[in-house]
């Protein structure tokens, strides 16, 4: 019999990573998806089974972190030999519109699972995994950061997980579980949420590749983030829950690369050159050149003479409602405790992960821009 893991957060980017990899390891996967108005699934749908298959292994339960009964009355169900809990309001910005729900959620919800093990008396059987973040360290402390860097919480998202990671760290101490923090680093890929800045920067620039969109408007420019591909990290999440004993493992590449750094670097996948002027709110980047060869294989020649003629245009701009209250200005990571102990080594550098973002963005906006374009034509020969 293989293994039976319980994730929730399974329609979240790391989520499907996860599903995926732990399926293929010979796992049955359990998903705790919350009801919306839409199916919600499209991360996962390639890993779904029709619930008529008998000997699935992917089973999703409607729940939420924030109702304990539904969360005790799953993992009762499910017996898991491993809970991994990735469920949060994970934007940063959107916890400071939403700082009592974040708190529930990403701060009572780790309790409400922790709890329902205990209550359940599985703690013999189930591992847990709790997804702390890097955002702990806000107002960083030390450089780089490791497991024993103070935390400094700069949000409402940071203070609702800073009390996630205390409580598995609690529980671990005061009732032996198995229980243990990833302290994740920034993690991104082509599945990542549209509003954080690497998906909004791949997809806005895929756009503005293909004629779909002029500009792009971004908050701070100058804030730093230690950015991995998410697929290295769910490899980690599952190591750590593989370990004897229960511990608590920063995740990184100890890589720092500015925001600014990171749209050059993107527009360079595609062979465009742009560069930065002005400083705050008065901050631009102007379409510079554009490399014929690199442009027309991977966006192809019959949009290059549109994006030719913009040379010389602004095409990044500041605009300051994308700005934080207070912003976590530096984030690296010194993963040594992972290295050594998990084994764990990223395999993506943040070039192949920017190149997997474009690739994969570029294909998207170019089919939304052929049914656009079609759903036109039809319109057309209708009238
Ligand atoms: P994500 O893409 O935003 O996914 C979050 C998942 O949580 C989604 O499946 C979401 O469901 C679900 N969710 C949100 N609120 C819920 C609730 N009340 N009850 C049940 N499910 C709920 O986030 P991610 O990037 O995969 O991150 C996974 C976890 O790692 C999060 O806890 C995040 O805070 C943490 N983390 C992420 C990073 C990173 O760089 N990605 C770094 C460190 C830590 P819907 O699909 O319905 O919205
Ligand atoms: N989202 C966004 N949008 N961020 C921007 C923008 C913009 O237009 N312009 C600049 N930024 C800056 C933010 O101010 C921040 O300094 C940085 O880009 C990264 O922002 P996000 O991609 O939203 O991620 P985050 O670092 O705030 O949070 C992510 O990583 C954490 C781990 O450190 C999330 O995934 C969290 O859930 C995770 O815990």
């Amino acid at each position: 019999m293989g293994k039976v893991a319980l994730i929730t957060g399974i329609t979240g980017q790391d989520g499907a990573y996860l599903a995926e990899y732990l399926i293929k390891k010979g796992y049955t996967v359990h998903g705790i998806k919350r009801r919306s108005s839409m199916f919600n699934t499209d991360r996962i749908d390639h890993l779904y089974q029709d619930p008529h298959i008998e000997d699935r292994n992917l089973i999703l339960h409607y729940g939420d972190l924030t109702d304990s009964l539904n969360l005790t009355r799953i993992i009762g169900e499910v017996q898991p030999d491993e809970i991994y809990n990735l469920a949060a309001m994970s934007h940063v910005k959107v916890s400071f519109d939403t700082p009592e729900y974040t708190a529930n959620a990403d701060g009572l919800g780790v309790l409400r699972i922790l709890e329902a093990v205990r209550l359940l008396n599985l703690v013999p059987k189930s591992r847990i995994y709790q997804a702390s973040t890097s955002e702990l360290y806000g107002l960083v402390q030390e450089v780089p950061q490791k497991e024993t860097t103070p935390f400094y919480p700069r949000s409402p998202y940071a203070v609702a997980k800073l009390y996630g990671y205390w409580i598995t760290v609690n529980y671990r101490e005061a009732y032996n579980m198995h229980a243990s923090n990833g302290i994740l680093f920034n993690h991104e890929s082509p599945l990542r949420g549209e509003t954080f800045v690497t998906r909004k920067v791949t997809r806005a620039i895929s756009r503005i590749a293909l004629n779909m969109q002029k500009k792009v408007y971004m908050g701070n420019l100058s804030s730093k983030r230690d950015w991995g591909h998410a697929k290295d990290y769910v490899r980690a999440m599952h190591a750590i829950l593989q370990q004897e004993k229960p511990s608590d493992y920063v995740i990184a590449t100890g890589i720092t690369t500015t925001i600014r750094d990171f749209i050059q670097m993107a527009f360079a996948e595609i062979g465009v050159e742009v560069s930065f002027h002005g400083e705050g709110v008065d901050e631009v980047a102007v379409l510079r050149s554009v490399d014929e060869k690199i442009f027309k294989n991977k966006i192809g020649e019959v949009y290059l003479e549109d994006l030719k003629k913009r040379i010389g245009e602004e095409i990044v701009g500041v605009d300051p409602q994308y700005f934080r209250p207070t912003e976590v200005e530096l984030l690296i990571g010194d993963a040594t405790k992972a290295r050594t102990q998990l084994g764990w080594e990223p395999q993506y550098s943040l070039e192949t992960l920017i190149e997997d973002m474009m690739l994969s963005d570029v294909k998207l906006m170019k089919k939304e821009s052929y049914l656009r374009e079609g759903g036109y034509k039809i319109l057309n020969y209708f009238e």
